[in-house]
């Protein structure tokens, strides 16, 4: 069955995932999380594909959960069917995923962002957390995700007055890592992508694994677990192509099953 909510493309080693409900600004609703899970997991066991690009149209990345699919759900609803369940499956992913965002990313779609591994923004983007505008609070992480990113106070400046903040802002707070211009997005994520999923994909693996400790634990067991993973990447074919290639002076030619 073909999605109906997004569009999935292969180019070349990057598997690109663009949101495609242009008439609700990408609003986010059950069939889109799970086509976007689907997607995910489809890229993710597939050797061809070393890395993953998110995105959505000019005018939105995603405005937001579906607000007209949550209006009449009830408590019951959200946790006896487990509704937001296919998001937190997207933390599972083991290839990086880059969140190539231009125009509106809010609520769900600001925690979609920030559920992607690196967020470029083009000029335009526009981030922010406006649920309690609605009586509700961020649902998919952002309470967590983005106070990670950009500290206290301005997650809480953010999540409790609703107000957005535009690329330049997101970059300054660490929100994001590029931003482009609007026409030069997706081809920069494209690029991003391509140059990531050219390396050594175990040490790849790896290294996502290592920085998302980061956020787990404390910082002596994230250390211990960069250090075995170190010592693993060494393991690999890729390390004896990469660091002979480099001892010869010639370009390293990382080979993909
Ligand atoms: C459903 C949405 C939507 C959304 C926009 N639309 N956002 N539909 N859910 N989140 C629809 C509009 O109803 C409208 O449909 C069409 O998209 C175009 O939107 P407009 O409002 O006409 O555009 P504009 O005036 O340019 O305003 C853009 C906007 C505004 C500022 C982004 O649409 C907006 O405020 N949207 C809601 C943003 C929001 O509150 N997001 C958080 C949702 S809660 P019609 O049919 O009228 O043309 C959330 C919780 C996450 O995300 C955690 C749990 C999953």
């Amino acid at each position: 069955e073909s999605p109906e909510t997004i569009i999935v493309e292969r180019r070349e080693r990057v598997g690109l995932i663009t949101l495609n409900r242009p008439k609700s600004l990408n609003a986010l609703n059950s069939r889109l999380a799970v086509e976007v899970l689907a997607a995910l997991n489809g890229f993710d066991a597939d050797a061809q594909i070393g890395a993953i690009v998110i995105t959505g149209s000019p005018r939105a990345f995603a405005a937001g959960a579906d607000i007209a699919e949550m209006a009449e759900k009830s408590f019951f609803n959200f946790y006896m069917d487990d509704f937001l369940a296919p998001w937190d499956k997207i933390a599972a992913i083991s290839k990086p995923i880059i969140a190539a965002v231009s125009g509106f990313a809010l609520g769900g779609g600001c925690e979609l962002a920030l559920l992607c591994d690196i967020i470029i923004a083009s000029e335009d983007a526009q981030f922010g957390q406006p649920e309690i505008k609605l009586g509700i609070l961020p649902g998919i992480g952002g309470s967590q995700r983005l106070t990670r990113a950009v500290g206290k106070s301005l997650a809480m400046d953010l999540v409790l007055t609703g107000r957005t903040i535009g690329a330049a802002e997101a970059k300054a707070a660490g929100l994001v890592a590029r931003v482009v211009p609007a026409a030069d997005l997706l081809q920069t994520a494209l690029e991003v992508a391509h140059t990531i999923a050219a390396y050594n994909a175990p040490a790849v693996k790896m290294a996502k694994e290592a920085v998302n400790r980061a956020f787990e634990g404390s910082l002596a067991d994230g250390l211990r677990h960069e250090r075995l993973l170190f010592q693993s990447a060494f393991a690999t074919e890729g390390q004896k192509e990469g660091m002979n290639a480099f001892v010869n002076k010639r370009a390293p030619v990382f080979r993909h099953r």
